[in-house]
């Protein structure tokens, strides 16, 4: 069958019994296409990210929790509590994310843990790291260096739009940053773990190449905060929280069993569900099928054609139909979409009530979302065209950052 990949590589591969399969790699849902997160959580061993947690944070950043929390797309996490602990004892946390910079502009997909990451560093007011992978991107998709290079400082101004601190932000390219205090963390990681737990934990076999199975280490490494001696001197005691799509655990799963035997703190991780593929939710967004997904530098007719079009619909197949039983909100993309995206939670239950019942039509809350799109890509477009090259060297350079 085949399978949409996170980072936009379709593979075949022969799932017998249609389990469904989520690695960094690929995700495919089970026998009915969907992806049962419930399941994931159990086979993963992460914690639910419950209602109670989601009031703890809001009571100790004296704001309202954003969106992606109070609707579950931010789901699970791994010792959530224990930075809320610290935080509330004024001990300092740090946050690290970062992406592979597989295409020349973000889709919305990959615009969630960004806008998630920049609510975060806001609301506790921490320091954030953030790495582009463009290692990765060349061993696993064959990309030409100085592409992926190239790349990674395209998709740094598309990051940088979302708004982060460059006094807290230090973001950072593996072929730039790889050495120093960074290499040596990764012996460290790489001198703990066996070509058999990695073949156990990534599926990789003897044909993959050698750096495929080495890569590991380095999206580990940065979970400890002695990488950046600008920024944290050689302390080991800052604890890093990592907000990422789940496809992403098994990197972590990795990193936290490696964690006490180098004598470092585990990462904390707070993981969010995929935003699903206009043509269902069985999947992710695509990069490499631009029908797939919405780009922020798509213009306004193309965010319009391309709902219109492609977002698959859980309304009934004649107005008839669909005044009598109400779409299917579990399949519907513009219901989806929406949820991530429609700020108003008022407007938004609304429009689930009404759609849900047939008194709105597919056209009508298709209308809604090309809106909502509209303005959030145009918005990322301008704050984009501000990003000079100038910009990206400030936030990608290594100085002194007294952050904690
Ligand atoms: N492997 C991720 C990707 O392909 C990029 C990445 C590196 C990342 N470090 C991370 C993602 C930390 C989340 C958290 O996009």
């Amino acid at each position: 069958m085949a399978e949409q990949s996170p980072n936009g590589d379709v593979e075949t591969k022969e799932v017998e019994q249609q389990d469904q399969v989520v690695d960094p790699w690929s995700v495919s849902g089970g026998a009915d296409g969907r992806i049962d997160y419930n399941k994931l959580l159990e086979q993963f061993g992460c914690s639910k990210l419950t209602e109670d947690l989601v009031e703890r944070v809001e009571r100790l950043t004296g704001r309202p929790a954003h969106p992606f929390l109070k609707r579950g797309i931010f789901f699970a996490h791994r010792d959530l509590q224990e930075i809320l602990d610290c935080y509330e004892k004024g001990i300092p946390f740090y946050l690290y994310t970062g992406r592979g910079p597989s295409s020349e502009a973000l889709h919305l997909g990959h615009l969630v843990p960004f806008m998630f990451t920049k609510y975060l560093q806001d609301a506790f007011n921490v320091p954030l790291v953030i790495q582009l992978t463009d290692d990765e991107k060349c061993l696993w998709r064959g990309l030409d260096i100085d592409e992926a290079r190239r790349l990674a400082r395209e998709n740094a101004k598309d990051i940088i739009a979302c708004g982060f601190d460059v006094s807290k932000t230090f973001i950072f390219s593996d072929f730039e940053y790889v050495g120093g205090a960074f290499y040596r963390n990764i012996i460290r990681i790489q001198r703990c773990v066996t070509m058999n737990q990695v073949r156990g934990i990534f599926g990789f076999t003897p044909e993959d190449n050698i750096g495929k199975i080495a890569f590991p280490a380095v999206q580990a490494a940065p979970s400890f905060p002695d990488c950046f001696p600008h920024m944290f001197g050689q302390r080991k005691d800052i604890r890093c929280l990592i907000p990422c799509a789940i496809d992403q655990d098994p990197y972590f799963r990795m990193t936290r069993d490696v964690a006490p035997r180098i004598g470092h703190l585990k990462p904390a991780l707070i993981e969010s569900k995929f935003f699903p593929a206009l043509q269902g939710e069985s999947g992710k967004m695509s990069a490499s099928d631009s029908n797939s997904a919405i780009f922020v530098n798509d213009t306004p007719a193309q965010i319009k054609d391309k709902i219109n079009k492609y977002a698959f619909s859980g309304g009934g197949a004649t107005v008839e139909e669909h005044r009598a039983k109400g779409a299917n909100l579990a399949v519907d993309v513009p219901w989806k979409y929406l949820n991530f995206f429609m700020e108003d939670d008022a407007k938004l239950a609304n429009i689930g009530q009404e759609y849900g019942a047939g008194r709105m039509l597919t056209g009508e809350i298709k209308k809604e979302l090309i809106t909502v799109l509209t303005d959030m890509v145009s918005r990322h477009q301008r704050a984009r065209a501000q990003v000079t090259d100038d910009v990206v060297d400030a936030f990608m350079a290594v100085r002194p950052m007294p952050c904690v």
